[in-house]
């Protein structure tokens, strides 16, 4: 049986409120404000609810609201007040103070029940929530404190250093690729399939973590055999059709292999996001051998980038408000990128045809 604590200067009160409860709950007595803290200071832990009498002698039911927030009781455990003050701003005053509800005397034995095991099982759900969330973030300390160590290891590591040397040389070679077809596209049709290149190398923490996330060990073995995107190359296009103009052109090449290809332009995400990744495995020459190192490749158009950036943003930030809508605003946004850029590419097109 849970315990719950009733504060109450009238004796005829409270045997009422003890009869109505003692069938569900072992209920516990205080004539007055010191002895229900009393009470509360050596059982605050296993009490369920407080009903509480504002007007006592010695020390009412304010005093006690005030004392049981400075021991942070209150949103651990739900006080009902019991009073015959119907004012408005008594009432308004209590909730300030965090009550949970008010019971106005005289008592009806089904309400007084109903609300007190509604109060309890509430904040019963509260606080079991609330220690999930703690254990949680007590959890992704742990695993970070983990992940810190793990990729301070792999920074020291020489086979490591060796390993981000090979994928960097392999971004160089990809980047040197595009480059070339830029210069022979702008000779020959005076323009440029890309706007931009920019790459990335995963950082040691990055690389950890998603180790860890997938139940990978973090050695310098399993990031060759089970990560993909640790050398990253971003291609920014003006129009759709240069990327999969671009896309096709790389791939032929006869030293690159195509792992993967994934074509979020065609399907995109849920949450709209379009882009062309491509997995290549790419040929780097060392000096005593020739290697093959996975690069992946996102092709996007410039508005394309600027909508993932500020998607990124959403998804990276805590706390935000309005989640859902903004969500669906993005989306919206993405359809609209889509048409224009395709706008775009038909107006460009026209221009060209236009030129003969
Ligand atoms: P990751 O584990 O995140 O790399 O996903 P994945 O291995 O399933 O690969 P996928 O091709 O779906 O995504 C690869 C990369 O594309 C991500 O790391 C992001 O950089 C980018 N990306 C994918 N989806 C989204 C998205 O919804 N929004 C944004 N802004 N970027 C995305
Ligand atoms: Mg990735």
């Amino acid at each position: 049986m849970q315990k719950i604590l009733v504060a109450e200067d009238s004796e005829l009160n409270r045997e009422l409120l003890y009869e109505i409860l003692k069938e569900e709950y072992e209920v516990k007595l205080a004539g007055d404000g010191g002895q229900a803290l009393e009470y509360l200071g050596a059982y605050a832990q296993e009490t369920a609810a407080v009903l509480l009498d504002l007007h006592m002698p010695r020390m009412d039911g304010f005093a006690v609201l005030a004392e049981m927030k400075k021991n942070e009781w209150i949103g651990k455990i739900p006080v009902l007040v019991i009073s015959s003050e119907f004012a408005v701003e008594v009432e308004n005053q209590c909730f300030e103070l965090g009550v949970s509800d008010f019971i106005h005397k005289p008592f009806e034995l089904s309400i007084v029940k109903n609300r007190v095991r509604n109060a309890i099982e509430l904040f019963t759900c509260k606080n079991q929530l609330e220690q999930k969330v703690e254990e949680q973030a007590q959890k992704l300390e742990k695993q970070y404190e983990i992940i810190q160590k793990q990729a301070e290891k792999l920074r020291v590591a020489k086979p490591f250093n060796r390993l981000m040397t090979e994928f960097s040389s392999a971004i160089m070679e990809v980047e040197t690729k595009l480059k070339v077809l830029n210069a022979e596209f702008s000779q020959e049709y005076n323009r440029n399939p890309f706007e931009s290149i920019k790459t990335r190398l995963k950082s040691p923490e990055s690389i950890s973590e998603k180790l860890e996330r997938r139940g990978f060990p973090s050695t310098v073995e399993s990031i060759q055999e089970n990560l993909t995107d640790v050398a990253g190359v971003r291609v920014i296009c003006s129009f759709p059709d240069d990327i999969y103009r671009l896309a096709d052109l790389l791939t032929g090449q006869d030293d690159i292999i195509l792992i993967r290809k994934k074509d979020y332009i065609k399907n995109p995400k849920p949450n709209g996001y379009r882009s062309l990744h491509l997995i290549l495995s790419v040929p780097i020459f060392l000096s005593n051998e020739k290697k093959y190192m996975n690069v992946e490749v996102q092709f996007r158009t410039i508005a394309m980038d600027f909508w993932a950036s500020l998607e990124h943003k959403l998804k990276y930030k805590k706390n935000v408000n309005d989640t859902d809508e903004i969500v669906e605003q993005l989306r919206v946004c993405a359809d609209s990128i889509e048409e224009l850029d395709y706008q775009m590419q038909e107006i460009r097109n026209r221009i060209d045809r236009s030129r003969g």
